[in-house]
């Protein structure tokens, strides 16, 4: 259903891929990317790593000459009949990063200037009713420069348990901003995902289970043990113009689940926007992969809303996120076996354990 045109991995992530005929007509030079592995104790050390545009993206093309084994949205039929006679017939050449696909690093920046898969288990703040968390001018700024936290949490805080929730964080303007509270009734008053948020949110918006299907939680952690490839891409959407991510869709749906974004339902088609913003550009910078709580560091913000009945009041206290007798706010961690910020939650909320390595401020 989706299509994206640049796909990356982070060598030393990359597993085997045997059996692959390699073209030579241009040369592969992989772009280095600087990543970052940190430790609670140690910091975070900078590692040499490299990138690798995806072979969706390269030119295939016969072993003995040019002809194109892939033309249009097609393989063709008599060099690749099945994938096996297809592996040999074939061979995938090198990329020119910059000048074809307009990928180019500089130390740990890449930037993107401008397939099909199944759905996972999706957390849209929109989506889940909170219209003004995410995007231009909202609690997080779209249109400025954050860090988006994503953490893996275990049954037993380590790497090697059994994966059970995923939680978001963002930092902006050095401040941490914990995720979107869900507000779809049926759905738990929850900000991260775990099995039962999966459960409710797929039955209550009438999705196919096809998360659950492919493993849920547990599956995707043993995936990740096997080891993974970030995909970090700028991409449109010929079957459904993306109106799946930030729109109202199906386009004639009503119900929850349906309002995904603020774009309207005509947005999005491929041809206008290769057009209308053919110059767009992305840039990832600063990837780190570590201890929970290791790789980013920021502020801790309490927002708290008056409402009377003509005015709406909003005022914000900082505390610093290690100050000792700081206090956490709402949905925050408050302990943890490996965690060093505040273990007080800021009132009316209770700091409740929900394992050794993770307690949240409820
Ligand atoms: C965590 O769980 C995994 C999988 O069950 C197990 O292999 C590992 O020994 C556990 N680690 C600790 C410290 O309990």
């Amino acid at each position: 259903m989706l299509r994206s045109t640049a796909l990356v991995a982070l060598s030393g992530l990359l597993a085997t891929v045997s059996a692959q005929q390699v073209g030579t007509n241009t040369a592969e030079v992989h772009p280095g990317l600087t990543w970052y592995k940190c430790t609670t104790s140690g910091g975070c050390v900078s590692q040499a790593g490299k990138i690798v545009l995806d072979a969706n993206w390269r030119w295939a093309h016969t072993t003995t000459g040019y002809t194109n084994c892939y033309s249009g949205n097609a393989w063709d039929a008599s060099l690749c009949p099945d994938p096996a006679t297809c592996a040999q017939n074939c061979a995938v050449d090198g990329a020119d990063y910059s000048g074809t696909y307009g990928i180019t690093t500089s130390g740990n920046a890449l930037t993107l200037n401008g397939v099909c898969d199944p759905d996972g288990c999706d957390f849209n703040s929109y989506r889940q009713g909170d219209t003004g968390f995410y995007g231009p001018g909202k609690t997080v700024d779209t249109t400025k420069k954050f860090t988006i936290v994503t953490q893996f949490i275990t049954d037993n805080g380590t790497a090697t348990g059994k994966l059970t929730e995923i939680r978001r964080l963002y930092v902006q303007n050095g401040v941490v901003i914990q995720n979107s509270v869900n507000k779809i009734a049926g759905i738990p008053a929850v900000n991260s995902i775990t099995d039962a948020y999966c459960d409710a949110q797929k039955t209550t918006f009438g999705d196919q289970k096809q998360f659950q299907a492919k493993g849920g939680l547990v599956g995707m952690g043993q995936s990740l043990a096997r080891g993974g490839v970030l995909v970090l891409s700028v991409w449109d959407d010929y079957a459904v113009n993306m109106l799946w991510l930030d729109s109202q869709y199906p386009t004639d749906c009503t119900k929850d689940g349906c309002y995904r974004g603020t774009c309207a339902t005509t947005s999005g088609v491929p041809t206008d926007v290769e057009v209308s913003a053919a110059s767009a550009t992305v840039t990832y910078s600063n990837i780190r992969v570590g201890d929970i709580g290791s790789t980013y560091s920021g502020t801790t913000t309490s927002t708290t809303s008056t409402k009377s009945s003509s005015t709406t009041t909003k005022s914000s206290t900082t505390t610093t996120n290690s100050a000792p007798g700081g206090t956490q706010t709402h949905y925050g961690q408050c302990g943890g076996q490996t965690y060093n910020g505040p273990t007080v939650c800021a009132s009316p909320y209770t700091c409740q354990y929900s394992g050794p390595y993770y307690s949240q401020c409820l």
